[in-house]
């Protein structure tokens, strides 16, 4: 009777660790978001007026990038000096400028210059307008590997530094910036501390953007839209056949990249559309066996955020993109991450495009929380944190994806997964004929 029995006890003891370790697992897995962040702020700096500016650089043609700066000083050459090895320049390359006005503000001048022929996969020394510091840039491999860094909806507060500086952390080629650079919403002295912020990293390797929302800055009747992002921001949409800086492409160790505009026309009479099956039809997928599209508002998306915004241009586009087999599509506009599988037409699909969601690069607007329930079956991977991705061709059949997320100011591999081309699982091959129709109807 008095016998104490050990198995009620033993039980209990069992049952109170098992619970200890749910609540342990449930902290673990419920990721406490952090604040936001404050925009940062930027002191006047005290610089000659020729002294250069904002330097950023873009891969413009083959074995070319274009530099871009800006100067106070209007009379200030559009002259980049370069060369291998630092402070001795072999070369010089002339190029041009332009400046622009928008109601009180004047900018400064804003100089491109396009330099080459340059080696792959070799660092440069460089020096623009003949004054200030030396930039070293390096430029992308011949062929695979080669590494992306992608990150999108930027701005510029104290978690952008963080996305940057992780970003900066990474060893990776080319930067993607699927549209939303400055929030400098109409204050146009925001363009410039932008384009201070991002110069460490925006000299030293080509940072390719497409345009958002926030690069409009349209006034009805007084200001027509992206004048300041079009004059700071020139991409190689000349030399890729296109007649607007809003859609471009171009081609880096094996990848066919595709910029599109979410803010332009895309119906199938637009010149936007006229264009891409022009470029499409130009694609070599021996040469270049990977085909990526990026563009600002997402077509694939399960936040509450900006539900439905894409459906239109996806209506007119994603036909066109699934016939030319497109293996990748970055987005950004909902500010949180999200991966699909391969889908097309709503459903998952084995020869449609991933579509990953990157509007997470830190800017003050806040993180989009709200999801749609239940999750569609298309949707892979869904979370509301800041942080940034990288992209890594390894071959031309395997890629890998991987997710940081920016948590408490260390970089987290949060998502990741190897990708194989549809090039590799046939897909290329088995929709040639239709793509080629598509491409031949007038
Ligand atoms: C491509 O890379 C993957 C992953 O490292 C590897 O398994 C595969 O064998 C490589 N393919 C070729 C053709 O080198
Ligand atoms: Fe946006």
């Amino acid at each position: 009777m008095m016998d104490p029995k050990p198995e009620p006890v033993f039980l209990s003891f069992l049952v109170l660790c098992f619970i200890s370790v749910l609540i342990l697992v449930n902290v673990e897995a419920d990721y406490v978001r952090p604040p936001p962040r404050k925009d940062l702020h930027f002191p006047w700096s005290l610089k000659p007026s020729s002294h250069p500016q904002q330097v950023h650089i873009s891969l413009a043609g083959d074995n070319h990038m274009r530099i871009t700066w800006i100067t106070d000083d209007k009379s200030a050459p559009s002259l980049v000096e370069y060369g291998t090895s630092p402070g001795r320049y072999t070369s010089v390359a002339q190029g041009e400028s332009t400046s622009y006005d928008y109601m009180l503000y004047s900018s400064g001048t804003i100089h491109h210059t396009v330099i080459g022929p340059l080696e792959h996969g070799t660092v440069y020394f460089y020096r623009c307008g003949g004054d200030g510091e030396e930039f070293q840039l390096k430029t992308p491999p011949a062929q695979f590997p080669i590494t992306f860094a992608v990150a999108g909806d930027l701005g510029q507060t104290g978690w952008t530094k963080s996305t940057l500086e992780h970003i900066d952390q990474c060893k990776y080629d080319v930067h993607l910036l699927p549209g939303d650079l400055s929030y400098a919403n109409y204050v146009q002295r925001r363009w410039d501390t932008f384009g201070e912020l991002v110069q460490p990293l925006a000299s030293a390797r080509p940072w390719m953007v497409t345009e958002g929302n926030h690069e409009k800055e349209y006034i009805p009747f007084i200001k027509d839209g992206f004048q300041s992002y079009n004059a700071r921001w020139k991409m190689p949409y000349e030399e890729s056949g296109s007649s607007s800086n809003l859609y471009y492409s171009f081609e880096v160790s094996g990848i066919h990249l595709i910029m599109l505009g979410s803010y332009t026309d895309y119906d199938e009479y637009s010149d936007q559309y006229r264009w891409l099956k022009a470029d499409l039809s130009k694609v070599d997928r021996k040469k270049t066996p990977w085909l990526v599209v990026l563009f600002h508002v997402p077509w694939y998306n399960s936040n509450k955020a900006h539900q439905g915004e894409g459906d239109q241009m996806m209506a007119a586009m994603e036909p066109l993109l699934y016939a030319a087999s497109v293996d990748l599509v970055f987005a950004g506009h909902v500010h949180a991450y999200e991966r699909s599988k391969r889908v097309n037409n709503g459903r998952s699909d084995r020869c449609g495009a991933v579509h990953i969601t990157i509007g997470d690069g830190g800017n003050g607007e806040g993180l989009a929380h709200k999801y749609k329930n239940p999750q569609p079956e298309w949707s892979e991977f869904r979370e509301a944190s800041f942080g940034h991705g990288e992209l890594k061709m390894v071959n031309s059949t395997h890629a890998f994806w991987s997710w940081h997320r920016n948590d408490d100011d260390e970089p987290v591999r949060s998502d990741q997964i190897w990708i194989t081309s549809l090039v590799s699982s046939g897909c290329v091959a088995e929709k040639g004929y239709e793509l080629r129709k598509m491409l031949l109807a007038p």
